[in-house]
């Protein structure tokens, strides 16, 4: 298989990594990657949003499978892009079409998808700029905290959860009057609801699906899920209260009467579908969909799975999803990411990455770094490098990138020290 990555993080990295392993694998693109995926394939000088520079490289390599990371490229309609043109017909783009990925580019989809297939969510209601003083009434109705979702994709940053009503009605007027453009002409209002997250993936083929290992991740800047929130702090696999009855409940309430119900919608998705779930007194509720793996979660998903990755790419690629087998990885992986100092604010890129190396339990995935000319690493983004490991327990395994971290340094660098506390 000649594959093509698109993403630049460390879940594209851990993607790379994974995929390399496949005796399945003739070439590896990935683009436009990082230094550590330089390490693994080719990084490719690509913009992913730009699908005719994506479909020239890809037919110019013959590429057979693209795999796509980050969910832009999906909600912009890259699948229907690549369907769209008879030339392109032999490539396979892992991820589902525009239609499909509304269930992580639209809130108020994949509400009124969950209402109607009685998958249980937040309670909710929808606001537009016409029925704002509706949207008032049903805040007065509502206990606090508040929270608002924009309808579309803002950046990660289009829910608001507030805990004042006067702050909550403001805040729904800012929405709706552009705060965050045209992702907040429609505002998803709904019930608040307190629990344990953690993020379910599966592969699909549109029919059949396969779940892979769970995963927790710690979106806080700061130690005790305290201070902004970011991309992703670290994540541990597998999280103990995803035990067998409570997956089973995933299984039969949450996964499958959402395949099947985008089918009955008419809907084919193929790909990834990532669920984020929040635990309620045992009972698995989502918070929200994504079309896409997460990041830092795919971190430790990959590490765990255990079977040959790129044989279900094909599976679910030719429909053959039910044949294929995904075993498990019984150890523990743990990831820590290391950020610039001042992320999710400002902060300073080009910092020399010291330290990098082989770790005997540890994989480094690189998030945002670059090579330079003189093949010294340095940093380039807000999250630099995801520290991963194994271990027999997820305490041990984060021991393990604890202590790896100690050896690995650039300036003002900054990880949280209490990741994965909570479950230990
Ligand atoms: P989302 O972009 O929908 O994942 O929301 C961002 C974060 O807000 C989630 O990861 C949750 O921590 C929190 N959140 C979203 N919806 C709710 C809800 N209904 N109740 C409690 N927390 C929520
Ligand atoms: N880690 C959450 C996400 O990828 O959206």
């Amino acid at each position: 298989m000649r594959l093509l990555i698109l993403g630049s993080g460390g879940r594209e990295h851990a993607i790379a990594w994974k995929s390399a392993q496949s005796s399945h694998l003739s070439k590896l693109y990935i683009a436009p990657g990082n230094a550590g995926t330089s390490e693994i394939g080719e990084n490719v000088d690509l913009s992913y949003n730009d699908f005719e520079a994506v479909a020239a490289f890809a037919l110019d390599k013959a590429i057979d499978v693209i795999l796509v990371g980050p969910e832009e490229p999906l909600v912009n309609g890259i699948v229907d892009y690549f369907e769209s043109r008879d030339d392109l017909s032999g490539i396979t783009v892992i991820g589902p079409n525009k239609k499909a990925a509304q269930l992580e580019g639209s809130k108020n989809f994949s509400k009124e998808l969950m209402k109607k297939y009685n998958i249980p969510t937040a309670k909710y209601a929808t606001f537009t700029k016409d029925n704002i003083k509706d949207g008032y009434g049903y805040l007065e109705l509502m206990k606090p905290p508040y929270v608002l979702k924009a309808d579309g994709i803002a950046a990660g940053k289009g829910v608001l959860i507030l805990k004042k009503l006067d702050e909550a009605k403001k805040e729904l007027k800012n929405m709706l009057e552009g705060k965050f453009g045209a992702a907040g002409n429609k505002v998803v209002v709904e019930q608040f609801l307190k629990g344990i997250e953690l993020s379910v993936f599966v592969i699909t083929d549109g029919k059949n699906y396969k779940v892979l290992p769970e995963a927790k991740d710690y979106k806080r800047v700061g130690a005790n899920d305290t201070g902004l929130n970011t991309g992703g702090m670290g994540a541990v696999s597998p999280v103990p209260f995803a035990n067998r009855e409570f997956m089973d409940k995933v299984e039969n309430q949450v996964i499958i009467p959402t395949i099947k119900g985008l089918r009955k919608e008419g809907i084919l998705y193929k790909g990834f579908i990532f669920f984020g779930l929040i635990n309620v007194k045992g009972d698995p509720f989502v918070i929200e969909y994504n079309c896409r793996m997460g990041d830092p979660e795919t971190e430790v998903v990959m590490p765990r799975i255990k079977s040959d990755l790129l044989e279900l790419l094909d599976g679910m690629a030719t429909d053959t999803l039910s044949e294929r087998d995904v075993e498990i990885d019984p150890r523990s992986a743990a990831t820590v990411m290391m950020v610039s100092g001042g992320y999710p604010e400002e902060y300073e890129k080009g910092k020399q990455i010291l330290g990098l190396k082989e770790f005997e339990n540890s994989m480094v995935f690189h998030a945002g770094t670059k090579q330079n000319e003189d093949g010294s690493v340095v940093s380039n983004g807000g999250r630099v490098l995801a520290v991963t490991s194994y271990g027999k327990d997820v305490e041990r395994a984060l021991q393990a990138s604890y202590e790896a971290i100690e050896d690995i340094n650039f300036d003002n660098a900054y990880f949280r020290k209490d990741i994965g506390f909570d479950l230990i």
